[in-house]
């Protein structure tokens, strides 16, 4: 009766199947709804008002502690690792930048990149801030739709995981039952998870999501089938234990698959592909359980089976990423709860790789990280097999820290045996240690390395000191300072694309700098120079504003929801002009910007004029202005 699922009788089987589930598992994922966060839209002179009220200084400064440099105030970038402060905030423009990340916007993009949060959120953490009160919110069109479309994609993976879970207590589901068993995970784990199984006929499931009213876009769009031209639409997973992939509220976001034996062929884990609702950097496998966890340190694991182990174990602080390399979008989301992460990495030199990385990861995100010794264990999953909770409970208390582990990793590669190795070695630990900016704390690492080590204090200490001497002091060497993009020319030369929207910007920083130059050049200017769609938005509603002469560069940012057109936005105000000194060198400089973007806009256009009367319009009033532009000097004052 199992071989074909869909009919209206297995349908009901199901339903009682996982009625009889729903008080032990179902409830697990049944927070879904509840949380739902729904998107709301609030008019923009609210915001305005709410920005306003919240001085990006007064703000920022209560997050991180800035220094008043000339007319702006600076610190150590938060969104990145640095030693010497690149991060800038300005009053007058009331924005910030990042001149080493590049990170940049408003004072809601600060906060929302700093809290990690939501666009509405930030705007809700800042009207509370300043004391203004929010109106029931009234929901934008576009908004409801996106937000639907979610929903849809979130019930389609919920109904998915469920069918999983049915399949995995089917007799059909008896050998992936039993390799979960082998694994000696206990039902109480396999429903905690949720964990299922995929059957061989993956289709199985599309006609049962189907059945469930769920239309092929949806299906498709959740990662669950793909659609092949051969075939129709094939299912992602077939014949693999599934393991639902959960968000931090308990919603299933994305699946992983694994096979059962190791003989199979094919990749041990499938997982499902980046959708609108999985976003693998920003998610991490038992979040959902591991925020809720007491324990007030976070377990980074390698893989979903160490999670689980340790879960069952009673770690339930224990996470891990999703079939991706650790990232600072993940690094963002444990901040939250804890700076206190301890790496549970595969031992074998992938693992250790990747425990380095995630180190540097963790570190530029201000936390600190400890590394759990699994020896003679290759993972969690294994240690825990074999040597059981309290054994692992001990290696956490004993915990490496991060720098002295690197500093063992980086032993490995040296022979101590050779003079040469040997002091290549210990040049190599001075030049890490001069890294450490605070006095006492490179001091105390001094005297562990040099202990641990056996180089002797004052020699260790005397090899630091010249070691700084030599390569300009103490803070991180950057090897790869981003570079900070000064004029049209200087990079890019050869990409023509980057070049024409590296004047676009540029055109725009120029006006926020001297708003009164627009009234120069409007006659040769308008929003639709601007080719890339979001410059053009921005452009527009700047013109309008310093028409109406009230130019705010936040005020425009702020009215991009998406944190990623935020910090696009603000690169329109922020691009580094040429420090220029004379004025005749300014005038050439705005000049030449304005003839390049009028020149591109022309491009542009004469590209489309063939079949687009705007176009073609637009390309002979561009050519106009480029004739009129090459007459005319543009004084700036
Ligand atoms: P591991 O091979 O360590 O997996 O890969 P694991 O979770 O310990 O699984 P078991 O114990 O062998 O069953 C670590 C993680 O890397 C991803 C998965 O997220 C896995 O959990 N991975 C691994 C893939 O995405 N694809 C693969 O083929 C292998
Ligand atoms: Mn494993």
């Amino acid at each position: 009766m199992f071989q074909s699922f869909g009919s209206s009788s297995d349908i009901q089987y199901y339903e009682i199947v996982c009625k009889n589930h729903k008080r032990e598992f179902l409830h697990k994922f049944a927070e879904f709804e509840e949380s739902v966060v729904i998107n709301m839209y609030y008019p923009e002179e609210l915001i305005e008002e709410i920005r306003q009220k919240n001085d990006i200084v007064d703000v920022i400064s209560g997050y991180v502690a800035l220094q008043k440099k000339g007319s702006n105030y600076m610190c150590c970038c938060p969104f990145h690792g640095e030693k010497t402060p690149s991060f800038s905030v300005s009053r007058s423009r009331q924005i910030f930048k990042c001149f080493g990340c590049g990170e940049g916007g408003s004072v809601l993009t600060f906060v929302m990149k700093y809290e990690n949060c939501t666009y509405i959120e930030a705007i809700k953490i800042l009207a509370e801030r300043a004391g203004v009160e929010l109106p029931q919110a009234e929901y934008s069109e576009e908004t409801k739709k996106r937000e639907n479309r979610r929903k849809m994609l979130l019930e389609v993976n919920k109904e998915a995981a469920k069918f999983y879970y049915y399949q995995l207590r089917t007799p059909r589901g008896a050998k992936a039952k039993e390799y979960l068993d082998n694994r000696r995970l206990t039902d109480e784990t396999l429903k905690n998870f949720g964990l299922g199984y995929a059957p061989v006929k993956g289709e199985e499931l599309i006609t049962y999501l189907k059945g469930k009213g769920f239309t092929d876009e949806i299906i498709r769009d959740s990662g669950l089938a793909k659609v092949s031209e051969k075939r129709g639409m094939v299912t992602q997973f077939w014949n693999r234990v599934m393991y639902p992939i959960q968000d931090i509220n308990g919603r299933v976001i994305g699946f992983g698959g694994r096979i059962m034996g190791s003989d199979d062929g094919g990749p041990k884990y499938i997982n499902s592909p980046e959708t609108d609702i999985f976003d693998k950097s920003r998610n991490l496998y038992g979040m959902n359980y591991a925020r809720k966890s007491r324990a007030g340190n976070i377990i980074l694991c390698e893989g979903y089976m160490d999670v689980i182990s340790m879960h069952q174990a009673g770690f339930t602080q224990a996470v891990a990423s999703l079939g991706t390399a650790f990232t600072p979008g993940q690094a963002n989301v444990i901040k939250k709860y804890t700076k206190d992460v301890l790496l549970a990495y595969d031992s074998d030199g992938a693992g250790i790789k990747a425990a380095l990385k995630a180190i540097k990861i963790l570190s530029a995100a201000g936390m600190s990280a400890r590394i759990i010794n699994m020896s003679p264990y290759k993972d969690p999953d294994e240690f825990m097999k074999n040597l059981g909770r309290e054994a692992f409970q001990e290696r956490i208390d004993n915990a490496e820290n991060s720098f002295m582990f690197e500093i063992r990793m980086l032993e490995r590669e040296y022979n101590l045996e050779d003079p040469e190795g040997k002091t290549n070695f210990h040049n190599q630990i001075a030049r890490r240690l001069c890294d450490f900016t605070e006095d006492i704390e490179r001091e105390n690492y001094i005297e562990a390395v040099a202990d641990k080590y056996n180089i002797g204090f004052d020699r260790l200490r005397k090899l630091v000191v010249n070691m700084a001497a030599s390569t300009g002091g103490y803070g991180e060497v950057t090897l790869h300072q981003p570079e900070i993009k000064t004029g049209i020319n200087s990079r890019n030369r050869s990409n023509p694309e980057e070049n024409a929207k590296k004047a676009q910007r540029l055109l725009l920083t120029w006006l926020t700098d001297y708003p009164e130059l627009y009234q120069k050049i409007k006659k040769y200017i308008s929003p639709e120079d601007f080719v890339v769609e979001l410059y053009s938005k921005v452009a527009k509603r700047m013109f309008e504003d310093i028409e109406k002469g009230q130019f705010n560069p936040a005020q425009i940012i702020n009215t991009f929801e998406d944190g990623n057109d935020q910090r696009e936005a603000s690169l329109l105000f922020t691009t580094k002009l040429d420090d220029l000194e004379s004025e005749q060198e300014k005038e050439k400089a705005f000049h030449d910007i304005l003839v390049s973007v009028k020149r591109n806009s022309y491009e542009y256009y004469s590209a489309r004029s063939g079949v687009d009367i705007m176009a073609l319009n637009k390309m002979i009033e561009d050519k106009k202005a480029l004739e009129e532009l090459n007459r005319t000097h543009i004084s700036l004052n």
